[in-house]
């Protein structure tokens, strides 16, 4: 079994580039699906997700291959199939995508439903909502496990508003409108930076998206997409990520490859806590300085432009090593605080309380030690990284097939900014 191995104490420097977006990867890939030629994609992230995302899209018909480090040939002109029942499918949330894809390319589809992280309850109804809207038939669990989707009779624009605002849904209904008859309007939809870059995506190949990056989004329906060459955004929770990891070891240190204005939200809570950042000349990386003291802050993750729920535990191992009592709520998930679990193990205080256990309570400023740990999902296990960075001694990390879902060459990133880390076969 493959595990992180991690010595702790060492203060990040130097620099670190920021991949891909992963978001938007696993919703613009399959997006291609709706091209009547090839596409050529930039800064794809080389994770897990992704790579299983291929390898779904290579089962379907289509044919893909690497042609730079980052970039990928995707011809998904050859997809013959409408059945994504196979088990790829579901081993990962995003597969969900392919629901919108095919119904707006093919009329229908039945694909596996979705594994990835596990954090309570991750409903579809939203996206059974707009895909009902347009005039699809959908029905669950025919094959177990599957959703199936019709629309015979073609898609129809129409009005949608999202009780709940999310992400998923969003793109989905987002991707099967593009081709649809008439104007589709998307209220209350979710405004996060991937579902501008998707937008942005499906404009170039032809799409009439308007509104992406705010509450209201219209689709106009357009009767074909053609293959194009685009370059995916960086990834804003990657880069998150590295700046609370620098923070939390008092490191001074440059993150690249970055858009600031998608990390306003992270820096605003980074600045609080006492750490200096400044917008490099080009405005593309981020200069992180946490040679200072670091208070305790209160964060509560919220849609975007919010905090993402999605930087949650990277913070919290962060707020850890902050002077004072800082408090974490969680507003996105239900369940997504399993992971303390294991951050306890290493000395760390933190609580869960609030009526609705949403809310936890880190009395930062504890010496922590090394332990052995096991990722609960991808974000957690990064959270897990940055303890480790900062504890006394050895620890390991277990699981780690979670993070590398989702981190593109972790463990390079980090021994480059100096850190005392490896992959060991145990
Ligand atoms: C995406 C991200 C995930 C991130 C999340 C929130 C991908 C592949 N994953 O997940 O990393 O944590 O956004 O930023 O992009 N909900 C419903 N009904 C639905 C859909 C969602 O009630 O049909 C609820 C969920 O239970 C949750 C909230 O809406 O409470 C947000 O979920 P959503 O934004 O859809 O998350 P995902 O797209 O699955």
């Amino acid at each position: 079994m493959e595990k992180l191995v991690i010595s702790g104490g060492k203060a990040l420097s130097g620099e670190v580039s920021v991949s891909g977006a992963k978001n938007a990867a696993v919703a613009i890939i399959p997006a291609t699906i709706l091209a009547d030629s090839p596409c050529t994609l930039e800064n794809v992230p080389c994770i897990k997700d992704v790579a299983v995302m291929f390898e779904i899209m290579t089962r379907m018909g289509a044919v893909i291959k690497q042609t730079g480090e980052n970039t990928f040939y995707v011809d998904a002109t050859g997809v013959n199939t409408t059945d994504v029942v196979f088990e790829e499918a579901g081993r990962m949330r995003a597969s969900y995508y392919i629901l919108g894809a095919l119904l707006a390319k093919k009329g229908k589809a039945c694909v596996r439903m979705p594994g990835g992280c596990f954090f309570g309850d991750r409903p579809m109804d939203q996206h059974i909502k707009g895909f009902s809207i347009l005039g699809a038939d959908c029905r669950f669990d025919d094959p177990k496990d599957c959703v199936s989707v019709f629309a015979e009779k073609g898609l129809k624009g129409g009005y949608i508003y999202m009780d709940v605002v999310s992400v998923g849904a969003t793109i989905n209904v987002m991707i099967a409108a593009v081709t649809a008859e008439g104007t589709t309007v998307i209220e209350n939809a979710a405004r996060e930076p991937h579902i501008v870059d998707v937008a942005n995506f499906l404009n170039m190949m032809g799409a009439n998206i308007k509104g992406a990056g705010t509450e209201v989004i219209k689709i106009k329906g357009v009767k074909e997409l053609k293959g194009v060459n685009y370059s995916i955004i960086p990834d804003q929770i990657e880069a998150g990520t590295y700046i609370a990891a620098i923070a939390a070891t008092h490191g001074k240190a440059l993150v690249k490859n970055v858009i600031p204005k998608h990390l306003d939200s992270i820096i605003v809570k980074i600045n609080e806590m006492g750490v200096k950042t400044s917008v490099g000349d080009n405005g593309d990386s981020i200069f992180v300085d946490a040679g200072g003291e670091l208070k305790c802050c209160k964060v509560k993750t919220m849609p975007h432009p919010g905090f993402p729920t999605d930087m949650q535990p990277q913070f919290v191992a962060l707020m850890a090593m902050a002077t004072g009592t800082s408090h974490m709520r969680e507003t996105v998930w239900e369940c997504r605080f399993q992971y303390i679990e294991q951050l306890i193990k290493t000395g760390m205080d933190v609580k869960i309380s609030g009526n609705k256990r949403d809310l936890l309570i880190i009395e930062g400023g504890k010496k922590l030690h090394g332990t052995d740990m096991q990722a609960t999902d991808l974000r957690a296990g990064a959270a897990m990284i940055i303890t480790a960075l900062c504890a006394d001694g050895v620890s390991t990390i277990s699981n780690i097939n979670y993070i590398e879902r989702g981190y593109d060459r972790i463990v390079d990133k980090l021994k480059a900014m100096g850190a005392d880390i490896d992959k060991k076969d145990f």
